[in-house]
């Protein structure tokens, strides 16, 4: 959460900062701003809301070879313009991504107790302290103050700092956040991830945890948590990323149409020899856990149905839960971490701790470079390219596509290539089709305050997902529930305003399915069907009629539509499906 970006060279860097700033805005927009030097003093221009609106605050002519920019997504401390970042105190300007855990401990007595203000807020004063107590100030002696600070707080960060009486220079660390150093043309940006970095930098360097440093025009400084001055070895920037987002009027709509195709990208991309090479030791005794969050999550669940024909013993944990619920993780463990951005705190926690209980570890992971990308024994891509909307979509038929191509490589009849295969035939033949009376589910839904999403087993995976997609672009509240639970006490909120979407695509369970309707019916609820069997879809009072297809890759089919359903509603209700209320895209606080 929160973008930084950074820049200092030779020419005035506003205009592309803020730019560069634009790129990050998918981390959070409840406030944005920047601070830069001019004439040996320090500026800052900050708003409440994103960088357009910061943009407008900087339409006059700022000139300037030094900024520090952000974008914020609050996590301590109220959304307001003291708490908007860069953070001014004294003759300081910071930015912050992450917590400072202990920041109570340098709050004044009056604070202790105040939520409104930030933990970057209370921490910078205690930076300002730390360097008035400077007899000697150079770039040195400011970097020792501060990471003398840094080793007395607890937490995660990224920051960036300009302080007044060294004009020229910026002071950065980094831990538990990502940070990127890149090379501009006569500048050094620092940013957030490469993607920002990645329209004006040729080459890119990742810090590393602990890393500290300054950089100037003509400098550049970085040295490892023990004081020494590390090597910086630039490599070259992912091409991926040069590409230009799809310049549609809402890029949720561009993205959930490119789902299909990121599934099949990462078909075509999975290299099976080298996956069944991790897993050809793999005994049916060893134990899976699969680990994620939201999105990534509800993919890892549906894996697990398709990993347990292979592997009695898979369990899927929510990444925070998997950090509480972690004292069977041992060697004799595979690890397989599921992450759109790869940066994703609560999920890197876990690759982290996986890895000091020396269990293998596995990453399917979309972001190329990323910090979980890096950090795994095994990495397997999913080929959805960047993925802007808030709301996971494409990224999410990307890690399905990858998890069932997984799941074909340990196939004991060895019959993967033959698996995967149907499953591109099925995602080729989901190209051309429409799915009709969708509109209609809007109408149904759009003024509900509350819905249930209903399936069994795979249905009811790919329900979780759903009821996530509904709830967060459209903020009409979302249960999904396994249909046979709804008479267990769910059952008493259906009256006939009540709208229950039930999903049925497996032979396996659709009678049980019929039943599920008909207690709804009987008690007037309305209900909608995505199923492909006409006995199923007629007992609905609306039918969204689905392709018929093998039980297992019914996910494949459903997704689509329910991430339209999801879209549309947002659009009819007029929200923007975008920049949903109090998310951000890329969630690197715990
Ligand atoms: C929902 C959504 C989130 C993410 C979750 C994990 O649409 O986008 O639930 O799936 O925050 O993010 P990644 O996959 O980047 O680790």
């Amino acid at each position: 959460m929160c973008g930084i970006i950074a820049g200092v060279g030779e020419v005035n860097l506003i205009p592309t900062g803020l730019e560069m700033l634009k790129n990050l805005e998918y981390r959070g927009y409840d406030s944005a701003g920047i601070a830069y030097f001019e004439k040996g003093e320090i500026f800052a221009q900050k708003c409440i809301g994103g960088v357009d609106k910061l943009k407008e605050c900087c339409a006059f002519n700022i000139d300037s070879n030094v900024m520090i920019g952000h974008t914020r997504w609050a996590t301590h401390g109220k959304v307001c313009l003291q708490n908007a970042q860069p953070i001014i105190q004294n003759n300081i300007a910071l930015v912050h991504n992450g917590i400072f855990e202990n920041y109570k401990e340098f709050a004044y007595e009056f604070e202790q107790n105040d939520l409104t203000v930030s933990d970057t807020f209370c921490w910078t004063k205690y930076l300002v302290k730390k360097l008035e107590e400077l007899a000697f100030i150079s770039e040195e002696s400011v970097l020792q103050q501060f990471k003398q600070l840094l080793d007395n707080s607890r937490g995660s960060w990224a920051i960036c700092f300009l302080y007044k009486y060294l004009p020229n220079c910026i002071f950065f660390a980094k831990k538990d956040s990502p940070m990127v150093l890149g090379l501009g043309d006569r500048c050094i940006w620092i940013g957030s991830d490469e993607y920002a970095l990645s329209q004006v930098c040729r080459k890119v360097y990742h810090l590393e945890n602990s890393q500290y440093g300054w950089v100037s025009s003509k400098n550049l400084r970085v040295y490892d948590k023990f004081g020494r001055e590390c090597d910086i070895f630039w490599s070259k920037i992912c091409n991926d990323l040069k590409e230009s987002k799809t310049q549609n009027d809402c890029i949720m709509e561009s993205e959930i149409e490119e789902g299909i195709d990121s599934a099949i990208q990462t078909l075509e991309n999975f290299d099976f020899s080298y996956v069944s090479k991790f897993l050809k030791n793999i005994s049916p005794k060893t134990k899976l856990y699969i680990s994620g969050c939201g999105t990534a999550h509800n993919a890892g669940k549906i894996a697990k149905f398709w990993l347990n024909k292979h592997f009695p013993f898979v369990e899927v944990e929510y990444a925070s839960e998997f950090l509480v619920n972690q004292q069977n993780i041992d060697s004799n463990c595979i690890c397989i971490f599921v992450s759109q951005s790869g940066e994703t705190a609560d999920t890197l926690k876990c690759v982290n701790l996986a890895k000091e209980r020396q269990a293998k570890t596995l990453g399917i992971v979309n972001m190329e470079n990323s910090s979980i990308a890096n950090l795994v024994d095994i990495l397997i891509l999913g080929k959805s390219q960047k993925e802007y909307a808030v709301a996971a979509t494409k990224s999410y038929m990307a890690q399905l596509a990858a998890l069932y191509a997984l799941s074909s490589c340990v196939d004991i009849e060895k019959s993967h290539l033959r698996k995967v295969d149907r499953l591109k035939e099925l995602l080729l033949s989901l190209k051309n089709i429409t799915i009709e009376r969708i509109d209609d589910v809007v109408e149904l839904i759009k003024d509900r305050q509350s819905i249930y999403y209903l399936g069994r087993g795979m249905d009811y995976l790919v329900a979780l997902e759903g009821a996530l997609k509904l709830k967060e672009v459209s903020y009409i509240h979302v249960e999904a529930m396994p249909a046979g639970e709804l008479k267990h006490g769910s059952i008493a909120l259906i009256d006939s305003d009540f709208v229950s979407i039930v999903l049925s695509t497996q032979n396996a369970t659709k009678e049980k399915m019929k039943t599920c309707i008909s207690e709804i019916k009987c008690r007037g609820g309305k209900v909608v069907v995505f199923s492909p069997f006409v006995d199923v879809g007629q007992m609905g009072d609306i039918w969204v009629k689905l392709i018929e297809c093998e039980d297992e890759l019914a996910p494949f089919v459903l997704s689509y539509p329910l991430q339209r359903l999801a879209y549309l509603t947002a659009k009819r209700k007029g929200f923007n499906p975008d920049k949903p209320r109090n998310l951000a895209k890329s969630v690197t606080v715990e």
